[in-house]
């Protein structure tokens, strides 16, 4: 193979064409004339040389490369392979990381000292120091390097209790202020710091190119030029100045930007889906950010669980070696993301040389980390890895660590800030979030210049978001889903309703709350606050842009407010623009509000008049993503063809000119997502397209009117109440032979990505009698495929006659034998004997009263 050759994958029928090579370097030149068929390149080739060359701001350092090289040469095959291997503080130990030389820890969204996500600060920083201390130490003869703990503070340190926390990146799209980001990194950096981490797998780079994925709140924007706006502001944020003494100092952490490369280019906005582009978009809309971030010297940048064309990118050299750290001369280190080596094919989570082989530096290897370990020592002594690539990742990894300066910073609480607590939420920072809230606002309706209003009149504030400081936090929230939070769980935070009644207070108004758009007193005005429930990643999946068809109260409740002439603001709460023509048709004003975080008193800010009259703060906030004119098509964004949103790219009302908007069309084209993903029961009724069956092998009684006797009455099924009347069944088991209660479909759910995501199966019950001792729980996954799982105990420790929640970590399924990528079943509750249980509900999710441990 020829030098200029060398870039290009020899995969399957692989040629290379000079002549169309060359044209690839023109967009239109690309999409005017495709290669003849037969001599047609692997469309996951790539070609350097078309890409961007950014500057990487550090000069070569003879010391730093000096200190590297000596530290490495003293180094064992198994000291080098731990460096490259990162646990999860939920499942490795500091004495795990002494014995096995790990070079890094990180806390996943569901991770946290003690697996107490409400673990206080404290504990933190005193974990901080155990692994610090395991890392350093050189009892067994080693050399002893400090490890770095990576984050996710995803819009501050998310997640710890108490900080304050900033709106998610969809609402700082809006802000178009880039003064605003680089405010928001510095003191997200401080924050991180009192808890003695070093490093944040911030800022997310991504441009979402369909609004559809679960993912796109944590983008900027679909348009890649307000992305590059921000990511070298925010990584200079976090890091500091490259170059100047500061750089990486006390305040500061290491940043990652991710996910490398086109997160948010997949087909139909499916989370770890496959980004089928050509190689111009991957390189003209999904890097515009790495291009500043490695001109602004962001040290780490993580890989993408998805693929481009086919090839998943923790198995893609030409991507990770040949463009990114060859063509675009990044040389920090590259992090894996969550075992999504374990998706290359040929490759499981604990075996996956191909990734540090096509040039991944460390993999993230949560709960694999062991098997990783011992798999790649053998790898690299038999050749299979080679020691170049080795020593390669490794000489990265401690460039990094040299340049933080923990080889001299002690213990992290020893280090700047680490145990100022205070500093977690320090006036400022809350002054900062609120300016933040209030310049993210977008205003896409004000009939009759309804806004702003009068704090000196009685308001009423409802709907299921009026005093949710969750539902304004959204997903990556203290628990990886955002799920399973009060109001008490934010210390000092502000809910909408919150700032509303300060508001009208100070102004010597009034202000009432109810979620349902009841009132004591006939209000003036009514605010009603409404959106999307906290998710994260793959969970948040949609695959209509609507708000979940079951979710209806917040339109009664604007119908009521209108039949009674009282005017209405709506403001919605969600990760992402939706179809929402029917909610825009009964509100008088409308305000996108996104995920705002903890300080709700930035939207009374605006939404109020000063006591003179005048405008306080005008609204600013532009659309960073166009927004939908209706449910069905797949949404369209700026610049590309057939593109006819209801409200484009950049636009947002403002005081200063009238925003009056037409009736619009109430017909979604479509019909509303009404199932929602994962969920299989709910209030004791099968979801579409699960049915509720008894069987005992031979027969089958589906369950559908009750009273009902099944199986030739072997087992009783009746109504019961749970949350609502009749929202429950009841079995009762004879105990004369085999008898499931199982849901089942004709087709089959793949919950691999939940199984890695550490999700649970929620089978909320009630048990009104002793469980029978041979009850087992499983699923199962086609023709002889399943696993059971003994469940007497579990239901024995449950109260009886009390409703709960036991959580089934997908993963004991996995363990005991299940193919959780094809669950025809996703419940099987059997036993011989004489049961008396009742069901609720079965659904995917990570919040249980009781969780069922399969260690
Ligand atoms: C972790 C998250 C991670 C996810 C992977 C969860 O269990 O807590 O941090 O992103 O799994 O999908
Ligand atoms: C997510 C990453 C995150 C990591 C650690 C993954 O599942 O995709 O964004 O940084 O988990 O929590």
């Amino acid at each position: 193979m020829s030098p200029s050759m060398s870039h290009v994958r020899t995969r399957g029928a692989a040629f290379l064409l000079v002549p169309f090579l060359l044209m690839l370097g023109c967009k239109d030149a690309a999409k005017d004339a495709p290669p003849p068929a037969a001599q047609a390149e692997d469309p996951a080739a790539v070609h350097p040389e078309i890409w961007p060359a950014p500057k990487w701001p550090f000069a070569k350092d003879a010391a730093l490369e000096e200190k590297v090289a000596a530290l490495l040469k003293k180094m064992t095959v198994e000291e080098k392979v731990g460096q490259v291997v990162q646990g999860d503080i939920g499942s490795i130990t500091p004495a795990d990381m002494k014995k096995y030389h790990l070079g890094s820890v990180l806390n996943g969204g569901g991770s946290s000292p003690g697996n107490d996500e409400w673990a206080p600060p404290q504990k933190w920083l005193a974990l901080a120091d155990e692994f610090y201390a395991a890392s350093i130490d050189t009892s067994d003869g080693g050399v002893g390097i400090p490890m770095i703990w990576g984050t996710d503070a995803m819009h501050g340190h998310s997640n710890i209790v108490g900080a304050v926390l900033f709106p998610h990146n969809v609402g700082l799209g809006a802000t178009r202020n880039p003064k605003l980001l680089a405010d928001i990194a510095r003191v997200t950096a401080e924050q991180v710091r009192t808890t003695g981490i070093d490093w944040t797998f911030a800022p997310t780079v991504t441009v979402p190119q369909d609004d559809r994925w679960g993912r796109t709140y944590e983008g900027y924007s679909e348009d890649p030029g307000v992305v590059a706006s921000y990511a070298g502001v925010f990584v200079k944020g976090l890091q500091g100045e490259p170059g100047s003494s500061d750089f990486l100092s006390g305040h500061h952490v290491i940043s990652s930007t991710k996910h490398f490369l086109a997160d948010g280019g997949t087909d139909q906005g499916r989370d770890q889906g496959d980004a089928k582009i050509p190689e111009t978009t991957l390189r003209d809309i999904h890097n515009a950010g790495y291009v500043p971030a490695i001109e602004s010297g962001v040290q780490t940048i993580m890989i993408s669980f998805s693929s481009w064309n086919g090839v998943k990118h923790h198995g893609d050299k030409g991507l990770i070696t040949d463009v990114l750290k060859k063509r675009m001369n990044f040389d920090g280190f590259t992090v894996g993301d969550w075992n999504a080596h374990g998706q290359v094919p040929g490759c499981t989570n604990d075996n996956c040389p191909q990734a540090i082989n096509a040039g991944l530096d460390m993999y993230m290897a949560p709960d694999s980390w062991r098997g990783l370990y011992e798999n790649l020592v053998k790898q690299v002594k038999d050749g299979t890895v080679p020691m170049e690539r080795l020593d390669d990742a490794v000489t990265r990894i401690l460039r990094v660590k040299f340049r933080a300066g923990l080889f001299e910073a002690g213990p992290p609480s020893k280090r700047a800030l680490a145990g100022d607590y205070k500093m977690l939420a320090a006036p400022e920072q809350r002054a900062l979030a609120r300016d933040a809230v209030r310049q993210s606002l977008v205003l896409l309706k004000n009939n009759g210049a309804l806004l702003p209003l009068a704090a000196n009149k009685h308001v009423l504030v409802t709907g299921d978001g009026a005093d949710s400081i969750s539902k304004q936090s959204g997903g990556w929230t203290i628990t990886w889903q955002g799920t399973g939070l009060k109001n008490a769980d934010f210390p000092g935070g502000t809910s909408v309703w919150g700032g509303v009644r300060s508001a009208t207070k100070a102004a010597g108004g009034s202000a009432e709350l109810s979620t349902d758009g009841s009132y004591k007193k006939k209000p003036d005005v009514a605010i009603v606050v409404f959106g999307e429930n906290p998710y994260a990643e793959f969970q948040g999946d949609l695959k209509v842009l609507t708000l979940p068809g079951s979710m209806t109260q917040h339109l009664d409740i604007m119908k009521k407010l209108q039949d009674e002439k009282i005017p209405v603001v709506a403001i919605l709460l969600s990760g992402r623009p939706l179809w929402q023509n029917r909610e825009l048709n009964l509100a008088n004003a409308y305000v996108a509000a996104w995920l705002p975080g903890t300080e709700g008193g930035g939207i009374s800010d605006v939404l109020f008049r000063k006591k003179d009259g005048a405008v306080n703060y005008d609204f600013t906030g532009k659309l960073s993503y166009s927004w939908p004119r209706d449910a069905a098509a797949a949404p369209l964004n700026v610049g590309q063809d057939g593109y006819d949103p209801l409200f484009p790219f950049g636009f947002g009302g403002s005081y200063a000119e009238p925003a009056d908007l037409a009736p619009l069309s109430e017909d979604p084209g479509i019909a509303p997502e009404l199932m929602s993903v994962g969920s299989f029961l709910d209030k004791g009724l099968p979801v579409q397209p699960w049915s509720l069956r008894v069987t005992n092998g031979a027969d089958i009684t589906r369950v559908s009117a009750t009273p009902l006797e099944a199986i030739g009455g072997r087992v009783k099924v009746t109504a019961v109440d749970d949350t609502v009347q009749e929202g429950a069944r009841r079995f009762v088991f004879a105990g004369d032979g085999p008898a499931t209660v199982e849901i089942s479909g004709e087709g089959a759910a793949d919950l691999s990505r939940e199984a890695n995501g550490d999700v649970m199966l929620l089978v909320r019950l009630r048990r009104d009698a002793d469980a029978p001792k041979d009850l087992t729980l499983g699923v199962t996954c086609g023709e002889g495929c399943g696993a059971q799982l003994p469940f007497a105990d579990t239901l024995a420790g449950v109260a009886s006659g009390k409703w709960t929640t036991v959580g089934v970590p997908l993963k004991c399924f996995a363990k005991a034998g299940a193919d959780v990528s094809k669950v025809n079943r996703p419940l099987a509750l059997a036993s011989s004997s004489k049961l008396d249980v009742s069901l609720s509900q079965v659904k995917l999710g990570t919040v249980a009263d009781k969780v069922y441990a399969c260690n």
